[in-house]
């Protein structure tokens, strides 16, 4: 096992009623900037919840943050916080709204002219405006994390930030919110919690037994609950093990002391900024061509994946590992979740191309566990998606 810090500052709520606990969380003398997205909470007892409890507290409403948060619209928000003199974010919503508020956080104390290259040049952040987030939609788990990704249409780019400074002060997760959630964005959630946990287990052995069955025990408590959320999403014991497998899955907790891999995502992100496709299925799209890609290198997980995760027990280590990529495969579709490109546009060709050169160009020449993925990889890779 690697040497590991861990920090996780985020204190969580979880469980019925507890917006309402907004009172006891928020700073009393806060200017507060209320955050959410396009309108589900107002449709859903959110966002009375949320107003009931804020109504001894100084706010003002943010609302119309769009999924995959769109930086534009992000600095509207930041003009507002500048001249209302804003101290304290409460992002009400998904991962969208939550990494929107994240980057307001770091934007309003940046020193910088250009906010953007808070993403472009990488630059971390120590020290964010505080904020605190209650969810809506379990998924990405930004809310017990400090990462977030935010999209700029105008060129085409989806890039991650990050830092210390971007943990929430606190998170408010009720299970109840799950019951208004659509099919397909439950599906989503499920996909892309699963996908982090692959991202940080798929790698290769390192003899981290505790941390091998903490994440086969998140992946096994997604297999066993998909179904049951899928079917009838305001059952509260279903969502709750849903909610929280999904804020466990990207916390911090699996990833400490092993190696993690991340090329999924990379790849990911650059489909949705291409095609606007929702980023859950550019995981499934792109997953199961790395895998058979990086077979070689990965077939120990995958085989051990595929015994604890899929009990499959049969052939040898080479079989039982593509066993395993299929198993997931079917594991998406069975969430109607199309695994292949060509499921969500007409027109592939050229895609592997732009992807591979997107990289190439913001020099990540070298992703993944081992950094063997490179932009010649990451074509193959894509290729294979169509
Ligand atoms: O905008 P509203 O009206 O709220 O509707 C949203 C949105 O249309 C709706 N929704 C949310 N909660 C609901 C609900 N509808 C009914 N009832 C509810 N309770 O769902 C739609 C999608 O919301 P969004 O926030 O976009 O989804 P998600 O949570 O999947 O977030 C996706 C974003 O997170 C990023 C993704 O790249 C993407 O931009 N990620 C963030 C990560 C992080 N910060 O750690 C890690 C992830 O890998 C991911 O990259
Ligand atoms: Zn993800």
């Amino acid at each position: 096992m690697r040497n590991f810090e861990l920090i996780n500052p985020v204190k969580i709520h979880f469980g019925k009623d507890t917006i309402a606990k907004l009172t006891q969380e928020l700073p009393p003398n806060a200017n507060i900037m209320l955050l959410y997205g396009g309108g589900s909470i107002k449709e859903n007892g959110v966002y009375e919840q949320v107003t009931e409890a804020l109504k001894n507290f100084d706010y003002i409403e943010f609302g119309g943050i769009p999924a995959n948060p769109e930086y534009e619209i992000l600095m509207d928000a930041l003009t507002i916080i500048k001249s209302e003199k804003i101290d304290f974010l409460l992002a009400v919503g998904g991962g969208s709204v939550i990494d929107g508020v994240k980057f307001l956080s770091a934007a309003a104390l940046y020193e910088g002219e250009e906010p953007w290259d808070i993403l472009a040049k990488a630059i971390r952040t120590d020290v964010g405006m505080p904020f605190g987030t209650v969810l809506t939609l379990p998924a990405t788990g930004t809310e017990m994390n400090s990462g977030s990704v935010i999209s700029r249409r105008e060129i085409g780019q989806k890039l991650a930030m990050g830092g210390p400074g971007l943990f929430p002060k606190f998170s408010i997760l009720d299970p109840s919110v799950v019951a208004s959630i659509p099919k397909n964005q439950l599906a989503n959630g499920i996909t892309d919690a699963y996908t982090h946990v692959m991202e940080q287990y798929m790698t290769y052995p390192i003899g981290a037994d505790l941390q091998d069955r903490f994440a086969e025990s998140v992946m096994n408590s997604l297999v066993a609950t998909a179904p049951k959320v899928m079917d009838n999403p305001a059952d509260y014991t279903s969502a709750a093990n849903f909610m929280w497998c999904c804020t466990m899955a990207l916390n911090g907790l699996l990833q400490k002391g092993v190696p993690t891999d991340w090329a999924v995502h990379a790849i990911g992100h650059e489909l949705t900024a291409l095609y606007g496709i929702d980023h859950a299925r550019t995981l499934a799209i792109i997953a199961p061509r790395h895998y058979h890609h990086f077979l070689e290198s990965k077939k120990e997980k995958l085989a051990q994946y595929g015994e604890r995760v899929w009990n499959i027990t049969e052939g040898t280590l080479e079989e039982r590992a593509r066993m395993a990529i299929t198993k997931t495969e079917e594991f998406f579709e069975s969430l109607d979740i199309p695994t292949h490109l060509s499921d969500y546009i007409d027109d592939c060709e050229g895609t592997a191309e732009k992807v591979s050169e997107t990289l190439r160009e913001r020099g990540w020449i070298a992703l993944g566990e081992h950094k063997t993925v490179t932009p010649e990889a990451v074509k193959v890779i894509v290729e294979g998606s169509y």
